[in-house]
């Protein structure tokens, strides 16, 4: 049986239990997981993409499933190149369906043979985003339930006031 490869792409800036929920999920269907970061100049961000690359391969040093990598450019050049037959992305609620929606037919039309498989992450971790957790973050809120403990420690170097 040819392996099942999937892309999880994101900017991961922090990852979250959301991410690492929505892997999990993910390693159920497929047998290997590449977890891509994209390297983007234009957005600014928390963590650098190195930061981000170790944290993910800190979350993950237990998954054999799991690769993390980066990427720049096109989303589905970078998914061939690691011979990925499908694109993983999570759906939280409504509010993300339409960017998502766009994004996966783009995909297609620039990649017919990748197919996007949308899982829904656990009901507690619905409502987690990497930006919900900066905010949080920023103003010294418990973040215990929504960041693994290696971001956790990271977020605390980052915001040692708060
Ligand atoms: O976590 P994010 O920021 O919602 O992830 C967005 C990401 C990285 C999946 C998306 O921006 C992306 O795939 N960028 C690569 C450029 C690309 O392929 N664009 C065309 C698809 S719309």
């Amino acid at each position: 049986m040819p392996t099942r490869r999937a892309v999880y792409p994101g900017s991961f800036d922090p990852p979250t239990l959301g991410h690492i929920d929505l892997v999990e999920r993910g390693l159920l269907m497929v047998d290997e997981l590449v977890v891509a970061v994209l390297r983007n100049p234009d957005k600014a961000s928390l963590f650098t993409v190195e930061e981000r690359l170790e944290m993910l391969n800190d979350c993950f040093a237990d998954q054999p499933g799991v690769r993390v990598e980066s990427f720049d450019g096109l989303l589905v050049d970078f998914a061939k190149r690691m011979d990925c037959q499908a694109i993983l992305r999570g759906l939280r609620a409504v509010s993300d369906f339409e960017y998502e929606f766009q994004m996966a037919l783009m995909n297609r039309r620039l990649a017919p043979d990748l197919e996007t498989l949308f899982l829904m992450p656990s009901e507690d971790q619905v409502f987690v985003s990497s930006r919900i957790v900066r905010e949080v973050a920023h103003f010294g809120g418990d973040l215990t339930s929504l960041v693994p403990d290696r971001v956790l420690d990271r977020l605390k170097l980052k915001f040692p006031q708060s």
